[in-house]
């Protein structure tokens, strides 16, 4: 059976997760999302782009980003921050407007 994680970067502080992804890291993992903000942020703050850079380094899991993508132009700016991954998930986004997902493919398409 194939397994994925979704993950915060930590409960209370970012520093915590260099240890978390040491664990995930120890299992055969099928994919590795990540939200990057602790959970004391809920949904205040910037998503921590330093930690998902950390992990893009580090994690010996396949990754996807999530996080704060509510506009194809903020797809497009998580695509070129991190041209490594190729997966991302989008969640309050696609609740606020049903149609991102055509909205992105169809840049994409433009591209
Ligand atoms: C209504 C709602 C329900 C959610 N339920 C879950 C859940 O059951 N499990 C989970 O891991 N994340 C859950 N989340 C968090 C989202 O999966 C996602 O990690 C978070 O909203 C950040 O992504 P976004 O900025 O694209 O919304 C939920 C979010 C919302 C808004």
């Amino acid at each position: 059976m194939k397994i994925s994680i979704k993950t915060r970067i930590g409960k209370d502080d970012p520093e915590e997760f260099a240890r978390l992804l040491d664990i995930y890291n120890q299992y055969p993992v099928e994919e590795l999302i990540i939200h990057p903000r602790v959970q004391k942020d809920f949904y205040k703050n910037q998503p921590n782009l330093g930690a998902f850079h950390d992990a893009v380094e580090e994690s010996k899991i396949p990754l996807c980003y999530n996080g704060d993508i509510f506009t194809p132009e903020s797809y497009e700016e998580m695509k070129r921050e991190f041209p490594q991954v190729d997966t991302f998930m989008l969640g309050r986004g696609i609740l606020m407007n049903p149609a991102l997902l055509d909205l992105i493919r169809m840049r994409e398409k433009q591209m």
